[in-house]
């Protein structure tokens, strides 16, 4: 894989991180062929299993939500169950927020990249969810909290996602992380702007730590020409969703644009490429908890 230098990438002008997509994505590209020897290359790059198209929804009180996992289309990758992108400048799609409702058996993670939330629970605990804050919230026995927005206009722009508790833990006693933007590593490695929400990748460890799944959580961002590669353990799931432009994911590149999930194979390293103005993904990994699931709402 060709590799340019920082200052290649750097001439190529840097990446707008509130970058807005103004169309809607393009139909899905289908997934790659499977390559011969249990989706591993060579260099154990993993290759795409298939390309999810996220589906327009609402949820809490109203918010318009982007779904690209936890729908039809996707219903869970273990051990993920959901994955929502709000993403919008009108506050009739998201002033409505999510009142008061429960959680238990899982963990919720927020991630805000532009706007406000402020988070409230049943037992006393407040907090402000700011751009580029995070906030990993361990459901376990059970909380009943609100997010709701904090500003009346402007861009709100963040995910919720989901992941399960084994069995044994499902009723543990709740735990939040509550997570400023300056504690999460915020890196450049060969051209790629790499924030590290969970695990640890190019010698910089997350903030999220104590999670059952062992998470890695990270915001990737590539201008054109740059290319990026991270290695995992080769047994989590893992998938790619795009925010903004477009990648190419795996050894056979295939493009996933914004809008779009991608379901990676398992093995030993993620790769990417971008040859699009730029692309901006969410990568996620967690060690999958391998039991049934029943889900009912907040319950799981
Ligand atoms: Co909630």
């Amino acid at each position: 894989m060709t590799r340019i230098s920082r200052r290649q990438a750097l001439a190529a002008g840097t990446v707008g991180l509130a970058g807005c997509r103004t169309e809607a994505p393009a139909p899905s590209a289908g997934p790659e062929a499977p390559p011969a020897k249990a989706g591993l290359t060579a260099d154990g790059a993993r290759g795409v299993e298939r390309i999810v198209e996220a589906t327009r929804t609402r949820d809490g009180a109203g918010v318009k939500l982007s779904r690209a996992l936890g729908g039809r289309a996707l219903p869970m990758l273990d051990p993920f169950l959901l994955l929502d992108e709000f993403h919008s400048d009108d506050p009739n799609d998201y002033a409505a927020g999510f009142p008061d409702h429960p959680h238990r058996g899982f963990e919720t993670v927020t991630y805000m990249l532009e706007g406000a939330m402020e988070h409230r629970d049943s037992v006393g605990n407040a907090g402000r969810l700011g751009p580029r804050s995070a906030q990993w919230m361990t459901a376990g026995r059970g909380i009943v909290h609100s997010e709701m927005p904090k500003q009346e206009r402007g861009l709100m722009w963040g995910f919720q996602l989901w992941v399960n508790l084994p069995r044994a833990r499902k009723m543990i006693r709740p735990r939040y992380q509550d997570i400023a933007p300056g504690l999460i590593p915020e890196l450049d490695h060969d051209g790629a702007r790499v924030r590290i929400v969970a695990g640890s990748a190019f010698g910089a460890t997350g903030p999220v730590s104590g999670i059952d799944v062992e998470p890695l959580f990270f915001d990737v961002t590539l201008s054109r020409g740059v290319s990026f590669e991270v290695p995992v353990p080769t047994d989590h799931s893992a998938f790619a969703f795009v925010t903004d432009g477009a990648v190419r994911l795996g050894p056979s590149r295939a493009e996933v644009r914004a809008g779009q999930l991608a379901v990676l194979r398992k093995g030993p390293r993620i790769a990417a490429t971008c040859d699009a103005t730029s692309g901006r993904m969410i990568v996620l990994a967690g060690k999958p908890i391998g039991e049934p699931v029943a889900r009912g709402g907040p319950f799981v």
